[in-house]
């Protein structure tokens, strides 16, 4: 296949959209999320070890502007459902069928465990990646394959046209996000990968010039 018959150019589209704000209040239904994490998967992993697991929040795109919860609390202002959308199965959780009682309260403690709230609070959904201690073989490859892995999440966000951000501060939570999810000690958290639908191209970092990096060239 030639590179112009490629619908993915690495030179071109090695770096996945970054901040992705501002967002449009398009959810991301579940079937999408489920893709990520496969082609996420798809890193490699010493020994082919696979060490990831994950839990995905969906944000609710039911509730209009300035609603509340029985608390009082203002949720999502930026959602609101176009009934005129096939949302598959977000299309249930407006109705209040498809998840647990409580979804909203996980939301919004995750929310409340980074300082970047904001990212959170605008992504139409959320992917937490934990490593597995009990599938480790090596601390520092294990990890190594963490990255790789998130490095793929961004990339397959990225080519189905989302907006996704590694969060790495909310690390400083991470017993309380392992507990929020419900999971054991054996789960560490790695990261949380919020994601939305970009309203544009969003700023990029800048990088170092290649120059900066390369050390040597022997
Ligand atoms: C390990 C790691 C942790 C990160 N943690 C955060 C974070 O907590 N909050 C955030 O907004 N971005 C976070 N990022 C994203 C970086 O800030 C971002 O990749 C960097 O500034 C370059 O921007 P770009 O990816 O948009 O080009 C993190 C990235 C990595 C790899």
């Amino acid at each position: 296949m030639s590179q112009e018959e490629s619908s993915w150019n690495f030179s071109k589209d090695c770096r996945p959209a970054g901040a992705f704000e501002p967002i449009t209040d398009q959810p991301i239904i579940r079937e999408q999320l489920r893709e990520i994490i496969r082609l996420g998967t798809m890193a490699p992993s010493g020994r082919n070890n696979q060490p990831w697991r994950f839990v995905t929040i969906v944000a609710p795109c039911g509730p209009p502007q300035g609603s509340s919860d029985p608390q009082g609390n203002t949720i999502y202002p930026n959602r609101s459902l176009a009934p005129q959308q096939d949302f598959g199965e977000l299309s249930r959780v407006a109705a209040g069928n498809a998840l647990a009682p409580g979804f909203r309260t996980t939301l919004q403690k995750l929310v409340q465990l980074t300082r970047y709230s904001h990212i959170i609070e605008k992504a139409a959904a959320c992917i937490i990646v934990f490593l597995d201690k009990t599938a480790m073989y090596h601390e520092v490859k294990d990890h190594q394959s963490m990255g790789a892995c998130l490095q793929n999440l961004l990339l397959a966000a990225h080519g189905l046209g989302l907006g996704a951000v590694w969060l790495g501060e909310i690390l400083k939570s991470a017993k309380e996000v392992r507990e929020l999810c419900g999971l054991s000690n054996d789960m560490e958290l790695v990261a949380v990968v919020a994601l939305g639908h970009p309203a544009g191209k969003g700023g990029k970092a800048d990088r170092r010039p290649v120059e900066e990096v390369l050390l040597k060239e022997l």
